[in-house]
């Protein structure tokens, strides 16, 4: 690789942005190229940010740009396409949350990055927030100990109905959830859940109705279980998030993603706490966290390592998402789907 990673990225969108944004920050990464099927976000993005070159397709782009990997940000049912052209070029591919919608499709895309010999990494930014890999720090240092449970809740507001399915709530925002508590507590292997729709009397005819509320519990292949409070019902002005790592000789607690993350060790009654710079606004603030999810991306890529969270972290939280459907549809615990 040359001393610079070069990458171009797909989609203009708002999140686009604070990708493109994070590439632009990072010292050994070149942001060559911009493209969106909207040649004028296209060339707006180029101008706004100083990106040499756009494009108003993909294919366009591979044909005309050396780059080594290609960032993937377009809107949530249209990653599939998108992915596989990029990955078919032989590109590494970044691609948002969530996978896709459709558990076949996620499971190409793969396939695809396998048989091409790169890499599918997911845009799971939440493991990269200043809490959350403050946790982790204090989890790898073996802090915790043998893990008894997970508790984690994740609610913030969101539509009562919408065309992209009753269970929409689990892949637009319940991703990121399953992929914490799988990063912390190992695969899950069963679940149950319990759904309500409390707002369905403002559900647009014209459209599904939604679960906005889930009480999800969840076991894991080690000794220990989990438990996960999915909502739609609550606002964004509340703290959205919390998870709390039971072990056998410590807890770990993270609110609200980024805010504090606190260690209660067992052997005394000593508690640490960890808490953002009030003068550093990337950790202070849920935008910053995708800068630090491209960082890590590029870092590992250009240090040869496999970018995590990869594609198969993205296509096993569906398994779980799948899972958790068929629990609820058919009333009983269900086993997740593994690869053989
Ligand atoms: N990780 C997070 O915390 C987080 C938060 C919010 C949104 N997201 C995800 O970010 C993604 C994008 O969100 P957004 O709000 O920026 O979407 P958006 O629809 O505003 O922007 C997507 C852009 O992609 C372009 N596009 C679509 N298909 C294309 C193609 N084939 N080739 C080139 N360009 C194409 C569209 O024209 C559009 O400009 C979604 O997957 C969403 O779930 C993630």
């Amino acid at each position: 690789m040359s001393k610079t990673l070069k990458v171009a990225a797909v989609g203009c969108g708002v999140i686009g942005r604070r990708h493109q944004l994070g590439y632009l920050e990072h010292p050994q990464a070149e942001l060559v190229a911009v493209c969106d099927i909207d040649a004028e976000k296209a060339k707006d993005r180029a101008q706004e940010l100083g990106v040499p070159n756009w494009y108003p397709s993909i294919q366009e782009m591979v044909a005309n740009e050396e780059c080594d990997a290609i960032d993937v940000v377009t809107a949530d049912h249209l990653h599939f396409e998108p992915v596989i052209e990029c990955l078919e070029a032989g590109k590494h591919v970044m691609c948002e949350k969530p996978l896709s919608l459709k558990i076949g499709e996620a499971e190409q895309m793969v396939a695809k990055a396998e048989e091409k010999g790169v890499h599918l990494a997911i845009d799971y930014n939440r493991r990269f927030a200043p809490g959350y890999a403050k946790a982790r720090e204090w989890f790898d240092n073996g802090e915790c100990g043998q893990i008894a449970y997970i508790d984690m809740k994740l609610s913030q507001g969101g539509p009562v109905s919408t065309w992209k399915g009753p269970y929409y709530l689990l892949y637009e925002l319940q991703t990121h959830a399953i992929d914490l508590l799988r990063w912390f507590g190992g695969e899950i292997v069963a679940v149950c859940s319990q759904m309500a729709h409390p707002r369905i009397k403002d559900a647009n005819p014209d459209e599904d109705p939604c679960w906005t509320s889930m009480a999800i519990s969840a076991r894991y292949e080690t000794d220990a279980v989990a438990s996960l409070l999915a909502s739609w019902d609550s606002d964004f002005t509340h703290p959205i998030e919390r998870l709390e790592i039971c072990g056998s000789d410590a807890e770990i607690v993270v609110d609200n993603v980024l805010s504090l993350a606190t260690l209660m060790r067992r052997e005394d009654s000593v508690v640490e706490e960890y808490r953002p710079s009030i003068f550093r606004m990337e950790e202070l603030a849920f935008d910053g966290t995708f800068a630090w999810r491209v960082k890590a991306f590029v870092d590992d890529l250009f240090n040869d390592r496999p970018p995590l969270p990869s594609g198969k972290d993205g296509l096993q939280a569906l398994r779980v998402v799948e899972a958790i459907v068929q629990s609820w549809e058919e009333k009983r615990e269900v086993t997740v789907q593994r690869d053989e």
